[in-house]
Formats: structure tokens, C-alpha cells, sequence
């Protein structure tokens, strides 16, 4: 069966064979009324399958926004197709309607619906982690790169434009590991850490809540997850 549950938390229901297998929190503290101006979410994807299916996300909401999810930004692992790197896909989107681009990673449409997606594709080491950061431009334009730690190396992931009265990112939200398309028996395995998010704003502290087996993935597939040292949770799972 072909289910959705992606927005199963009742924002918008959308006939996809993508699914939310895990589900993680995050909270960032003392966030000022206007919202944050940067925030960057570290993901490990160091055994990843390399073939299109799982993404890794972590979303989060613009202040005025509320109580809708406004965005997310992730990973995607895609087929090996380099000898100087593996490729790494990154997505960044917004549902905004009214959400405007001129970025040529970027095209109107995030899901089926209103907004902006970007996505690149780069050359990577799936053992380097990576840090995603979402960060204002401008105005209410919004700029997204993910950096590798290792080399520091940065890529453009994409950037959009909102409506005027949209705030900055409040403070907490929550992610997934999502696998397209979605079948009982598809996902290989794979395993994910996140890690608390980061923000250049003084006093404002990032933190993840557990990470759950989400879905229909809950008692189906043995997606376990379990917490790391301090700040770093991990999803691991496979059907096999
Ligand atoms: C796109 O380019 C046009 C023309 O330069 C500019 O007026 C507009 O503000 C740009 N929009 C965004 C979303 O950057
Ligand atoms: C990656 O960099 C971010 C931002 O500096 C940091 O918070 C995170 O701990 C780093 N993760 C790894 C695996 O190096
Ligand atoms: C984030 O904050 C909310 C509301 O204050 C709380 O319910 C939740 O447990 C917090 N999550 C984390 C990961 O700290």
C-alpha cells in the first residue's frame, strides 16, 4: 500500500509515495520575537546507501507563519556518479505561497503545492558530515549552503524571497528521515545522526528531542533510534 504521512500532523494532506519513517525535535532557546537570522542543522549520513530513496530533513517556521511549517532543508543520497566524490543531494524549500525565486537551483512548487524548491547536487565524502545552514540574506530573502566539516567547503544549495511581513526562524520545530517511494519492503538500510542545530545568535542554545520510529514505519520496519553523546541522537534502520 501507498501511504502518506508526511503531513500526517494535519497541515495538508498530498497523495505521495514519500514517507516519514522517523520524527525528531529541535528547540533552539531564547529566540528574539523577530526569530533567528541564521540556523544550521549537522547531519551525518556516513552509511547512506548511495541510490536515490531516503532524505533527510529537518524543517522549520518563519515567524507569522505559525503554526504552519513554512520550510525544510536536507540531504538526499544519490547514485555514485564521479570518480572525484560521491554525489550528495541538497534540498531546500519553502511552502510560502507567494514565495519568489531568481535563483537558478530554484524553481516554483515545493510538494505538489505553493512555494520554493532549490536543490543541488555536489561532490562529496558521505563520511565528512555536513552542516546545512539557512540564513538572511537580505529583506526577507533567505540563502541556504551546506558546508562540509571536513574541508569546510561550501556549497549554494539555493535562495528564495518571502512576503514582506515574514519574521525570521522561530524556535523549534521538527525533522525526518522520509523514504520515496514508499513501500514496506523498500528501504535498505541506513543510519542518520542529527545534531543539535547551531545559530550564530548569542545566548541561543540549540537542542533535539528523541528521535521515534514515525508512522507507518512504527513496529514495521526496525528503525531504531537512539541517543548519542550529548546533543547528537541517531536514527538507524532497515526492513532486513
Ligand atoms: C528577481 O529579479 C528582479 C529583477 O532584477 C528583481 O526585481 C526581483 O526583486 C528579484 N526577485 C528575487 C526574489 O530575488
Ligand atoms: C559539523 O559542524 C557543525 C557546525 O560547526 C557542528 O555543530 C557539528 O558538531 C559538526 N559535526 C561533525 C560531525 O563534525
Ligand atoms: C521544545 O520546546 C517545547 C515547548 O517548549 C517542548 O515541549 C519540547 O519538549 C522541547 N523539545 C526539545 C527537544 O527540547
Amino acid at each position: 500500500m501507498k501511504t502518506s504521512l508526511f503531513f500526517a500532523a494535519g497541515v495538508l494532506l498530498l497523495p505521495t509515495l514519500t514517507t516519514a519513517v522517523v520524527d525528531i525535535s529541535w528547540n533552539v532557546s531564547n529566540v528574539p520575537a523577530s526569530g533567528l537570522t541564521h540556523i544550521g542543522f549537522p547531519f551525518s549520513i556516513a552509511k547512506a546507501p548511495h541510490e536515490i530513496g531516503y532524505f533527510f530533513l529537518q524543517q522549520f517556521t518563519f515567524v507569522n507563519d505559525e503554526p504552519h511549517i513554512s520550510g525544510q532543508i536536507g540531504l538526499q543520497p544519490r547514485p555514485d556518479s564521479s570518480k572525484n566524490g560521491f554525489t550528495i543531494g541538497a534540498v531546500f524549500s519553502s511552502y510560502i505561497p507567494d514565495a519568489t525565486t531568481n535563483d537558478t537551483n530554484c524553481h516554483i512548487g515545493a510538494r505538489g503545492g505553493a512555494g520554493v524548491t532549490c536543490s543541488v547536487d555536489f561532490l562529496g565524502w558521505y563520511d565528512a558530515g555536513y552542516t546545512l545552514h539557512v540564513y538572511k540574506a537580505r529583506g526577507t530573502m533567505w540563502t541556504a549552503t551546506v558546508v562540509n566539516n571536513k574541508t569546510d567547503l561550501e556549497t549554494h544549495v539555493g535562495s528564495y524571497t518571502l512576503p514582506s511581513d515574514k519574521g525570521g526562524i522561530a524556535g523549534s520545530q521538527q525533522g525526518f528521515v522520509e523514504y520515496t517511494p514508499w513501500d514496506p519492503g523498500s528501504p535498505t538500510y541506513t543510519s542518520v545522526t542529527f545534531e543539535t542545530p547551531v545559530t550564530v545568535t548569542p545566548g541561543s542554545e540549540g537542542s533535539l528531542g528523541d528521535a521515534r520510529e514515525y508512522g507507518v514505519a512504527r513496529g514495521r520496519l526496525t528503525f531504531r533510534v537512539r541517543g548519542l553523546q550529548k546533543g547528537l541522537k541517531s536514527a538507524l534502520g532497515s526492513n532486513k
